[in-house]
């Protein structure tokens, strides 16, 4: 499906994000200790859907009415081999399955071209819990080869993934505490921790560096409102900001919403108040900005963050410090004449003020997909958004919510 975007409309109005679907997904996974769940804003997007298929395979149904997604399940099947799995979120079932049944099989995790994507952290936590861990072509096999009293692992990058997987298969083994240094503090992960223990889970420090988790087998029936997502919501920010707009963006929790303070200290005029984000028009003045892990500034908005660059007074320089391959939005955005130099695959140099002309542009990746289909907003005359499509995975009604906003888009298949 294709976007055709006529630039320099002016944007205004209100928004609400849905449910965070990077908060979604590990407590989709988390289903697999307890899947007696009803989920609150659960988003609605591909790679929600992707997850709740994999799920029905292992054996957890579900039933959704409107905001209310309720899920049971019968006996679980650990053996997904025969799913290829298109969403990088599918190895957290890898740990949970092999617990639950004594083995699991999943095909190796998909996911966005944004770097090699590699899982070793995976394997290596699990390793250290007492797990057999294989990787057979295209498949990995788990199981329980000796259960510990104690494990202690450290990871040696603050992965998301890997915390949240190791976190919810620590939860089922019982009779174990594990013990994990060096984890991501993501507010998704404190998210899953909330879930997990209000289910009866005993873990302890997610949200810090250091996470203890003491295993156990009872759990019990629990209802959760999963979060706003705070990258669609600073999604939306980049797009007001860009066009010197004037939006209200409902749904978020103040607490995640770390990357204010960078937008507020380069001239945004954002306010925060009861879980909306008031954006005025804003002189964006030059900036550098280094992604790193949480509470750095998120790697999701760094793409997105080139946009506001081409429109700052002065020159910015943007670094990605967590993906190996997350510049692809520049070719894009050259197509449409920015003036943008890339050094080492990793470092952004743009100078300010630039004024961008429509043109056919193609959506490669999620975060990718968002800062073209931004640019289009601010660009002369009309362009073409190919892969528009590409945004259902990680933005909830994206077109209905741009139109509300006063873009001027239409869609073609
Ligand atoms: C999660 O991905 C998010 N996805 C990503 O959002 C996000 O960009 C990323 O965290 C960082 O914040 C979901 O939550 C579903 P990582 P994840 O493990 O868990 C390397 C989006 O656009 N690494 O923290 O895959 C890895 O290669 C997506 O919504 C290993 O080397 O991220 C990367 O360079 C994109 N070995 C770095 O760590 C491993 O075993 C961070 O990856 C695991 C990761």
């Amino acid at each position: 499906m294709n976007a055709t975007i006529k630039g320099r409309n002016e944007i205004k109005g209100e928004v609400k994000v849905g449910g965070a679907k990077n908060a979604a997904l590990p407590l989709l996974a988390a289903l697999v200790v307890n899947p007696n769940v009803t989920l609150l804003n659960l988003p609605d997007l591909t790679d929600i859907k992707e997850m709740l298929n994999l799920l029905q395979k292992s054996g957890i149904n579900h039933k959704r009415k409107e905001n209310v997604t309720s899920f049971s399940a019968h006996d679980l099947n650990g053996d997904l081999s025969a799913i290829p799995s298109k969403i990088r979120a599918s190895i957290l079932l890898l740990g949970p399955l092999a617990v639950k049944n004594g083995e699991a099989i999943l095909s190796y995790p998909g996911g966005c071209s944004i770097g090699k994507r590699p899982i070793d952290i995976h394997i290596q936590g699990l390793k250290a819990m007492g797990f057999d861990v294989k990787i057979e072509e295209n498949f990995l096999r788990a199981k329980i080869s000796h259960k510990l009293r104690e494990a202690r692992i450290r990871l040696p990058f603050p992965s998301v993934g890997a915390t949240e997987h190791l976190m919810i298969t620590a939860a089922m083994l019982e009779k174990t505490t594990t013990y994990i240094s060096n984890c991501a503090r993501e507010p998704e992960i404190v998210e899953l921790q909330k879930f997990l223990n209000s289910m009866g889970a005993g873990i302890k420090g997610a949200g810090t560096a250091n996470i203890k988790i003491e295993g156990r087998s009872n759990f019990s029936t629990v209802d959760f409102k999963i979060m706003g997502d705070r990258i669609e919501a600073g999604t939306y920010v980049i797009l007001s900001l860009i066009n010197n707009g004037e939006i209200v963006i409902n749904g978020v929790e103040e607490s995640s919403l770390n990357y204010v303070n960078f937008l507020r200290e380069i001239g945004a005029n954002l306010i925060v108040e009861n879980s909306k984000i008031v954006v005025r028009p804003s002189k964006i003045k030059g900036f550098h900005l280094e992604t790193a892990p949480y509470p750095g500034f998120p790697t999701d908005l760094q793409p997105q963050m080139g946009v506001l660059a081409l429109v700052a007074e002065g020159h910015s320089k943007i670094v990605e410090n967590i993906f190996e391959n997350r510049l692809g939005h520049v070719e894009e955005l050259k197509k449409m004449g920015a003036n943008i130099s890339v050094e080492r695959n990793k470092e952004i140099k743009i100078s300010g003020s630039q004024r961008l002309n429509g043109a056919n542009v193609v959506g490669k990746d999620l975060r990718e997909t968002a800062t073209i289909t931004l640019a289009a907003t601010i660009a002369e005359g009309k362009s073409v958004v190919k892969n528009f499509d590409i945004l259902y995975r990680g933005y909830e009604k994206v077109n209905d919510k741009l139109k509300g906003l006063g873009v001027d888009i239409t869609l073609k298949d």
